[in-house]
Order: C-alpha cells, then structure tokens, then sequence
C-alpha cells in the first residue's frame, strides 16, 4: 500500500475570493498527491481524492458508502454531516445497494425529461417576470431579486407545491444554513403540501415508496436544489455579463467545472478497512472527492458526481442556468455589471460548501 501524503492546509475554511479564483486550495491539495489526508470540519481525519480515475473510484466504491452510521465515533454530526442516517430517515443521499436504486426508481418520474420539458417554459417566464421585478434602468442586485427566489420558484413547481410556499423555502433554506433547527420544521410543511396538496407529483412519489417518508424525499429535493443552485447562479450571471461573447451552455459548463456548488461532493464513510488509488483506508475513514482537482484530468464536467449517486437534478440545473443566462441577454442585451468584475466578492463558509457572490450589482437597461 502506498503512503498518503497530509494536505497540510485546511481546505474547508472560509475563504473571500475574486469570481475568477477558486473557492478553496484545491491547486494544493492536488500538488499533495493523488490520495491526500486532511483534518476533517468534524473532527478526525479524512482522505480527499483528487484525480478523475480516483472520483470514479470513489463514487463506484462497494466499501464507502454514504449513511452517516458509518461515520467515526468522534464525528460531531451538526458540523460533518447535514443528514440523519439511513436508519432515522431513509433518503437517496444515505443509502445505497437495492434500497438507493429503487429509492431512485421512485423519484425517476419527477426529473424525467418529459417532466423538465414540461417545466422549460415556465422557467424562462418566471426569470423574466423576476428580471422585470427586479427594476429595470436602475443598480439592482441580483442575488435576493433574481439568484435566490429563481431556482426555488422553479423547484416549487418541480415537486408541484403552490408558489405561495416562496418566502418559507427561502427562508428555511438560508436557516438551515445558519443551523436554525425550526427550519426543518418549515421546509417540512412545504413539502407536506407538495405530497398532500400539489399537482399530484409528490403525491405519486408517495405512492411508489417502500417505507421511506415521502415527505423527508421532497425536503431533500427541496434543500438540494436550492442549496447547489442558488449560488452557483450568481457566478454564472456573473460570468455571462462578463463574457458576452460565449454561449449560454458554455458559460455555464465553465462556471460549474470552477466553482462546483459541491465541490467536494458529499461524505462517504468506509464500511470495513479497504482501499482507494492502492492507499490504505482503515474503517470508518470519512472519504471526499475534491472535483475542482479532479476536474482537471477531464473534458466532462464532474460538478454533478457521478456513479449511483450522480445528481437526480443535473438535467434541470443545467436547463434553469442557461435560461437564466438567454433571457437576461435577450431582454436586457445592453445589461452590465455595475461594478468590475473583479471587484465582486465570493465567499465560502467554512465547511464543503460552495461559493456564493455576496451581491451582483446589474444596470438592467432594458433593450431598444
Ligand atoms: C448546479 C446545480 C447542482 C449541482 C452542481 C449538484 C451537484 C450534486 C452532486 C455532486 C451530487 C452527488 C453527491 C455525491 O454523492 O457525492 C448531487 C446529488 C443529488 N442532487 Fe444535485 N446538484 C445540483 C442541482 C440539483 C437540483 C436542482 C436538484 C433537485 C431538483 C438536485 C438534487 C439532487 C439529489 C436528490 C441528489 C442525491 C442523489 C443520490 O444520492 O442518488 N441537485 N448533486
């Protein structure tokens, strides 16, 4: 077995960062080595990878799997591990084997194509009614008026619940960020009237589940989506006033292979002692995979994951982003950044989150 160098930076602080500098140290946890030790936000150690032959491993690995049960003793779950284990709320994000695949049968009709293409006009005319909201000729920011309420407006109507439910998934999605705990209790509710109230979708998800709470499966899609997509549209619009000249599905392709929202995926615990690119991985040991470092070796965009676990909502992330991107430009084609470019700050909080742009100040001048 081959040794594993320590990273001797702590790749998960907090960190302000111009849009074009990358959110972390990922350039130095790649020149650490292939398999690198880093202490973990949750106390311990873990073991980031950092090649794309190394995420696939990883993602594909029979012996690391993602329910936090596995996790060490000495975890301290409220900074490590957002989720409960599969045991207390069984999710597609914690199991794996047969109970993942069929967990993911079930949700297969609500991101199926038919589904998303049903939604595409939708979504470029609630970004539109959200940029003409926004105030036209004036310096409008276009975090809390377009960034956040676009992506949870359009996953509103992804899981089918009334768009009245705007304001509480806002609010509970930047609580649980903070570790508000009642805003569990408000994303929950949202997501109750999908399944109980709705067009039906959630309703159905409900029908085709095995035991697992198909009120805990719509939070998820709820939490996820808004929690990787938000963010990362800041950056995007960002990029495309920027760059007026590269195409809307280019930009967003460049931004996700830079600033993945997730950027180093999501925790995998080992379930006996094994190993990962031939270094030892005892039992136990929490697993990452840095994609800005594995991203490198590949023309294909890592951001979404890959293997069983591979996003569920790639397809309609990467739909709402480039809408995003063609109606500002359409509506708005003389649309500029109020401030450089360089001048707007991104900021990270500690842990394996994303960036975000803490404003994105916009003249919108409206075209003609
Ligand atoms: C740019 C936006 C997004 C990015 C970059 C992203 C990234 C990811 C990544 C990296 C994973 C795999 C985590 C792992 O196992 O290591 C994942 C899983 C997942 N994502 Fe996304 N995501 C995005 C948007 C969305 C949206 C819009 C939704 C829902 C509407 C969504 C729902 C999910 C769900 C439910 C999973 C768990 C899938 C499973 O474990 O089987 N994501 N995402």
């Amino acid at each position: 077995m081959t040794a594993c160098p320590h990273a001797g930076i702590d790749p998960f602080a907090a960190r302000v960062h111009g849009p074009d500098e990358p959110g972390a140290p990922h350039a130095a946890l790649r020149a650490a080595g292939p398999v690198v030790e880093v202490a973990a936000p949750a106390g311990g150690h873990a073991l980031v990878v950092t090649r794309a032959d190394l995420a696939r491993e990883v993602w594909n690995h029979p012996d690391l799997v993602k329910d936090p049960a596995w996790a060490p003793a000495s975890w301290d779950r409220t900074t490590g591990v957002v989720e409960p284990t599969a045991a207390e709320a069984p999710s597609l994000s914690t199991l794996d084997g047969p109970a993942h695949l069929a967990l993911r049968r079930a949700h297969a009709p609500m991101f199926a194509p038919r589904r998303i293409r049903e939604l595409a006009a939708g979504i470029e005319a609630t970004v539109r009614e959200l940029l003409a909201g926004a105030g036209p000729g004036e310096v409008v920011d276009l975090v809390p008026t377009v960034t956040v309420p676009f992506p949870a407006t359009v996953l509103l109507d992804l899981v089918g619940a009334p768009r009245s439910c705007l304001a509480t998934i806002v609010e509970a999605c930047a609580g649980m960020q903070a570790g508000d705990p009642a805003a569990f209790g408000s994303f929950f509710a949202v997501a109750g009237a999908a399944v109980g109230e709705g067009d039906g979708i959630a309703a159905e998800l409900a029908g085709r589940l095995d035991g697992a709470d198909p009120v805990y499966q719509v939070f998820s899609v709820l939490f996820v989506g808004q929690l990787t997509t938000q963010p990362l549209l800041g950056l995007v619009l960002a990029r495309a006033l920027a760059a007026p000249g590269l195409a809307a599905d280019d930009v967003v392709e460049q931004v996700l292979r830079e600033h993945p929202p997730a950027p180093f995926g999501l925790w995998r615990f080992a379930v006996r002692d094994t190993s990962v690119g031939g270094v030892a991985v005892a039992a136990g040991t929490p697993v990452l995979v840095d994609l800005v470092s594995a991203q490198q070796d590949t023309e294909v965009t890592l951001a979404f994951g890959g293997g069983p676990h591979v996003c569920i909502g790639a397809h309609l992330a990467r739909l709402e982003l480039a809408a995003a991107v063609r109606v500002l430009r359409a509506e708005y084609p003389d649309a500029r950044l109020a401030v450089d470019h360089d001048a707007l700050v991104a900021r990270r909080r500690a842990g394996t989150d994303g960036s975000r742009l803490d404003e994105l100040p916009v003249v919108l001048v409206p075209a003609g």
